[in-house]
């Protein structure tokens, strides 16, 4: 199969789209002919090394963690049929979705509704379940609560703003000012261009913070709760950072794969409670362009590769 993968970590010049052999099923998965795959951040830290997210542990190395295809070969009793359209995330731990076939459990995968094409299920994988965790399983956000969601506009973020509207809950996010308009749209409240403003002079007493940017960002977080809340963090590495308050609630989303929290997502979509992000497509060859797109970490939306 042609997959796109690397022999040593470095910048975008590491990836080398070519020629890979078939993934080879253990017990229990299925092989799917992948469509398309999304970029996702972790992809380029995992690249660029320094993830604490893990790092290869063998080389040649397949990147990328959601897809969307048709089952090609299904073993030992798998819940699925060859010819089904399935979409989803690699299992925690697997890599491998820059491909043209990944082999994957069943049960952490779901079918693909018709409604839905591959570029917009591969889009959707990996930030949807992570914002539905986030949001409804880890803060348990609530109806009349407030909530600041960092970084409105990335991927991740921008479901879980439409997740926490569709809750009843008023939202409020930062954002370069190119991206207020896109917000609005997706229901923010209140929106704050981090560039200029000190988000900590402008926020105080929130319920929740939801915070996808990491680094300072993260630390300065904690003062803008009231006593009680709580903050959730997914941009500080497998653990979230060590609390200054004793008085607020401090939680790493544990994003775990299954099935039926990829259907919760497609039913926040049935319904129209999230839309599908805007997209921007590119060839598995133009990995290259795609990840320096990526890294910026001013991205509006999703990066896709159509795979064949
Ligand atoms: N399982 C997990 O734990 C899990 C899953 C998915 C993602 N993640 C992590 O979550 C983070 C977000 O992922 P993503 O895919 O949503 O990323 P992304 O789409 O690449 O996010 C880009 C966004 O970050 C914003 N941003 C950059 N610097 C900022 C700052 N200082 N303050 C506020 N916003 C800032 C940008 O906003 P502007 O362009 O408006 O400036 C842009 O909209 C990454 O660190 C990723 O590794 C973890």
């Amino acid at each position: 199969m042609k997959a796109l993968y690397i022999e040593r970590q470095g910048g975008p010049e590491v990836l080398i789209y070519g020629d890979m052999p078939d993934p080879t099923p253990k017990r229990g998965p299925v092989v799917v002919d992948v469509y398309a795959a999304s970029v996702n951040a972790a992809d380029w830290k995992v690249r660029a090394g320094g993830y604490d997210g893990g790092s290869p542990n063998a080389y040649p190395y397949i990147l990328g963690r959601d897809f969307s295809g048709i089952v090609a070969e299904t073993r030992y009793g798998a819940d699925l049929s060859e010819g089904e359209e399935v979409f989803g995330v690699l299992d925690v731990g697997q890599e491998g979705a820059y491909a043209e076939k990944v082999a994957v459990k069943a049960s952490i995968i779901a079918r693909k509704p018709v409604w839905l094409t591959h570029v917009e299920a591969a889009a959707i994988a990996l930030t949807g379940l992570t914002a539905k965790i986030s949001i409804e399983d880890t803060i348990q956000l609530k109806s009349g609560e407030t909530i600041l969601i960092h970084g409105g506009a990335g991927g991740v973020a921008s479901m879980a703003i439409q997740m926490a509207k569709h809750i009843g809950a008023k939202v409020i996010t930062t954002a370069s000012p190119s991206n207020h308009g896109y917000l609005r749209g997706l229901g923010a409240d209140e929106i704050i261009d981090y560039n200029t403003i000190d988000f900590t002079t402008v926020v105080s007493g929130v319920d929740a913070v939801f915070e996808t940017a990491g680094e300072d960002v993260a630390h300065r977080s904690f003062q803008v709760l009231r006593p009680g809340g709580r903050i959730a963090f997914i941009a500080s590495g497998a653990t979230a950072p060590p609390s200054p308050r004793d008085d607020v609630t401090v939680l790493r989303p544990a994003v775990g794969r299954d099935r039926p929290h990829l259907e919760r997502v497609l039913d926040l979509l049935a319904g129209r409670a999230i839309k599908v992000p805007k997209t921007t497509v590119y060839p598995l060859s133009e990995a290259v362009a795609a990840h320096r797109v990526s890294e910026t970490r001013h991205l509006k939306g999703k990066l896709v590769f159509q795979a064949r």
